[in-house]
């Protein structure tokens, strides 16, 4: 008798153990669960399928060291990416993400990426991931919608009740307890479809800083879009999330803009000229709250999350996987170069320019 029930309570304990652990940590932290979704700050990988590492030949058009499951293993929580439209060269038509032009880096499909967005959420139950899309060639809600279905990730979208940002948002938890993980924001979509209504359109909901900072003094807290918010004031009672902007750009030859990793270290970092963590207590003071969305290039390197962390006082994160918070170096050896497609298009298109193509 005694030793039955002995026998119960050690095969009971590791069940008690192990769901007390997985139920009650919400992305990352037990203290986010009951915190609703616009209460949290969320690290955002900018541009994130566009990646700078051995399999793009380390592609000066590179955003991240590291690919979108691993950048979700680290805590990132926003992803971002461009959406392109292609013509196959069977006639057919498909939407690709691809940074700027598909010449300069074609990062795949959108279903293969929302299929692996997909793949990370069936794995990871209690986190809550959020997706915005820049709609490049002018996707309408319909021809999106359908490679959200053919992912398989649209059983996790969330629908908002209205097209007007909410008072409040729900919890994490009730996010979670409903299914509807995915929160998706496209910029823009100007016409709503009935048949896709988890297709947000981004600046209904969210408001922006300017992006294109080229200096570390150059970064503002000023909402930039959408454009007729022209004041902190006027964004902050517009009941929309802010959306803070944080990355460099370098111009290089030709004027062609790619993102600044030689100051990256700084950028990404608690403290220093145009660090994050200076960023956002600058723009937490601002708005009197820090930001929702925080978008970053390199997101590994930092390591940002320390600063997210800091924002939403979480001191007892679970459940990351560590990466590296080192930028990754090209080892140049003969027979390679850095950057090399992306000077194979500019020689490409001096080309062009020089023949009168
Ligand atoms: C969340 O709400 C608390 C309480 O109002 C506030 O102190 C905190 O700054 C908010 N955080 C975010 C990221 O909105
Ligand atoms: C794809 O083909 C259409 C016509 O079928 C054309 O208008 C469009 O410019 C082409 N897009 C690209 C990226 O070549
Ligand atoms: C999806 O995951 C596969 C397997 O890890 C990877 O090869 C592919 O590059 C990923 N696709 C995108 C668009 O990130
Ligand atoms: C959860 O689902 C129920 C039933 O569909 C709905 O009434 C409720 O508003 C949902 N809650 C959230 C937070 O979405
Ligand atoms: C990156 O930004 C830093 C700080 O402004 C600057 O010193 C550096 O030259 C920039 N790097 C590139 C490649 O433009």
């Amino acid at each position: 008798m005694f030793t039955k029930t002995l026998l119960q309570a050690a095969s009971i304990l590791p069940f008690l153990y192990s769901t007390a652990v997985a139920q009650t940590a919400c992305n990352n932290s037990p203290s986010l669960c009951n915190r609703p979704y616009n209460n949290i700050t969320h690290l955002g990988a900018h541009d994130s399928p566009f990646l700078r590492n051995e399999q793009t030949s380390f592609s000066t058009s590179g955003n991240q060291y590291y690919d979108t499951t691993t950048q979700l293993d680290a805590g990132v929580r926003l992803l971002s990416a461009q959406v392109h439209h292609v013509n196959n060269s069977d006639g057919s038509e498909a939407w690709h993400l691809c940074h700027s032009s598909c010449d300069l880096l074609d990062a795949g499909t959108l279903t293969s990426w929302l299929a692996n967005i997909s793949a990370w959420m069936d794995n990871n139950p209690n986190e809550v991931v959020t997706v915005l899309l820049v709609n490049s060639d002018d996707a309408s809600a319909a021809d999106l919608g359908a490679q959200f279905q053919s992912s398989g990730i649209d059983k996790y979208a969330y629908t908002p009740p209205s097209v007007s940002p909410p008072q409040t948002w729900p919890t994490l938890q009730s996010l979670i307890s409903n299914g509807t993980r995915l929160m998706t924001f496209v910029a823009s979509l100007q016409t709503p479809d009935a048949n896709f209504p988890y297709l947000m359109d981004e600046f209904t909901y969210i408001f922006e800083n300017e992006f294109e900072n080229e200096e570390p003094t150059d970064y503002s807290c000023n909402p930039d879009r959408p454009t007729d918010l022209t004041t902190p004031e006027q964004a902050a009672q517009s009941g929309r999330m802010f959306l803070m902007n944080h990355f460099l750009y370098s111009t290089q030859l030709f004027g062609i803009q790619s993102p600044n990793a030689s100051y990256i270290e700084t950028t990404n970092a608690q403290t220093g000229l145009g660090s994050l963590g200076t960023r956002l207590s600058a723009c937490t003071s601002v708005y009197a709250k820090p930001p929702t969305f925080v978008l970053l290039d390199f997101v590994t390197v930092g390591p940002a999350i320390a600063s997210i962390d800091l924002s939403n006082q979480v001191s007892d994160a679970v459940g990351r996987k560590a990466v590296s918070a080192e930028p990754l170096e090209e080892i140049v050896s003969a027979g390679s170069r850095p950057g090399a497609p992306f000077f194979a298009v500019v020689v490409a298109v001096v080309a062009a320019l020089a023949l009168g193509l």
